[in-house]
């Protein structure tokens, strides 16, 4: 899917986080947020899902305004902060299999494999490492198919396996024309994905960079 944001300012206090961003991206780019600690890159996602609120007529999925979307299916995300606590006993494979808007197949097994969730399958999610349920939301924000695909510093708390098979998803999703958006620290991670940087520095200022202008990203942040 297509995604345009168009002259996107947020604020939660008086102070606008986000200024006046603009970028477009076709379907099937992969773009890297990128920026310090408090720069916005969370906001702007939350901006993207609707988790915060933005006006009329500043983003947009395929030329629909996510204001007028009522659902969000094809959008997976993974968040930067999972602490949470459910009020009643779930396990990694209720919780996957709830997720799911189909039955249980090929493609589900393949995703638990690919994510290494057997050891943990049979486990309560209330009782996993940060790593593990990392990893369970990883393959959650995979399940049905994304046509957009959002990952707030996925690879933070993950070991390097794990980090290694989410490259791999990653870089296939890109060449299935998925679109992505990875924010992260991590820039040999991103580097060899990504089409385009959205740097954001602690002005609320922002730069929107071709992949090529890699030096220009490092040095701007
Ligand atoms: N719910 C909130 N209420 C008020 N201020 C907030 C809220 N969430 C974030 N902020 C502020 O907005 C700014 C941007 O935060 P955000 O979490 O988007 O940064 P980030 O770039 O994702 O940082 P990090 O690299 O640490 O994840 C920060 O100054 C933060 O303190
Ligand atoms: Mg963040």
């Amino acid at each position: 899917m297509r995604i345009s944001v168009n002259n996107l300012t947020f604020a939660y206090t008086q102070r606008p986080v986000l200024k006046n961003i603009s970028f477009n991206l076709s379907s099937g780019n992969f773009l890297s947020v990128v920026g310090k600690n408090g720069t916005g890159k969370s906001t702007l996602i939350k901006c993207l899902l609707k988790i915060v609120a933005v006006p009329n007529n500043t983003i947009f999925f395929d030329d629909i305004d996510i204001n007028a979307m009522k659902r969000f299916y094809h959008v997976g995300y993974v968040p930067q902060k999972l602490d949470f606590a459910y009020e009643f006993p779930i396990t990694v494979s209720e919780f996957l299999s709830c997720a799911y808007l189909k039955r249980k197949d090929a493609f589900f097994t393949a995703l638990i494999n690919a994510l290494d969730l057997n050891p943990i399958y049979r486990e309560n999610i209330n009782n996993l490492s940060g790593g593990q349920l990392q990893r369970v939301f990883i393959a959650r924000s995979l399940l049905n198919k994304p046509k957009i695909l959002i990952l707030d510093e996925p690879t933070v708390s993950i070991d390097n396996e794990s980090v290694a098979a989410l490259h791999n998803i990653l870089k296939d999703l890109h060449s299935n024309n998925v679109t992505i958006i990875l924010s992260t620290h991590d820039f040999d991670f991103a580097k060899n994905l990504t089409d385009y940087y959205l740097a954001l520095n602690e002005k609320g200022e922002y730069q929107f960079l071709p992949r090529k202008d890699y030096d220009n990203v490092i040095e701007y942040i």
